[in-house]
């Protein structure tokens, strides 16, 4: 048996659970809340494409708004290093909502770790 890619070991249902329990928490955090849009509906929509295909699976992301060009795309806000450190808490907090646990959860927020200090653009505050 060949072994699943994570997005197959996850399941659909799981991680976009995920997703909506993050920008949940995303909306409600005070650093992170004022550089987002008031409806998270389509950010969501957008980031449960995205890390389908981050994690493996089908290429819905790229189907639909091109290359992803993360960085690039992430350019216009200020993404700072606390604000790096709010994203990844967030999505600490929401895999522990959903029961997202062992290697799996180990190996994917290893991942995000490096992908959200790629996205810093922006240095704190007052350096
Ligand atoms: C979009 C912030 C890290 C994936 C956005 C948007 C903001 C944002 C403000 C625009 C939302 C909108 O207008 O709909 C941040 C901050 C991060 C971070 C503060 C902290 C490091 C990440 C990481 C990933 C990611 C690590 C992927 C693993 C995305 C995706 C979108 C997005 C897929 C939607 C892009 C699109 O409009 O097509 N992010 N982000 N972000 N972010 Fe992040």
């Amino acid at each position: 048996e060949n072994t699943p890619v994570p997005f197959e070991a996850i399941g659909e249902g799981l991680l976009h659970r995920l997703v909506d329990a993050f920008y949940h928490r995303v909306g409600q955090h005070p650093d992170l809340a004022p550089i987002f849009p008031d409806d998270l509906t389509e950010t969501a929509r957008k980031q449960k494409q995205f890390m389908t295909q981050y994690l493996g699976g089908p290429p819905l992301y790229t189907q639909e708004h091109g290359h992803p060009m993360m960085r690039a795309r992430h350019l216009p806000f200020e993404i700072t290093p606390k604000r790096a450190k709010a994203w990844l808490a967030c999505m600490s907090e929401a895999m522990d909502e959903v029961g997202l646990e062992g290697p799996l959860r180990q190996e994917f927020y290893a991942r995000l770790v490096l992908t959200a200090q790629h996205m810093i653009n922006t240095p704190e505050e007052g350096e």
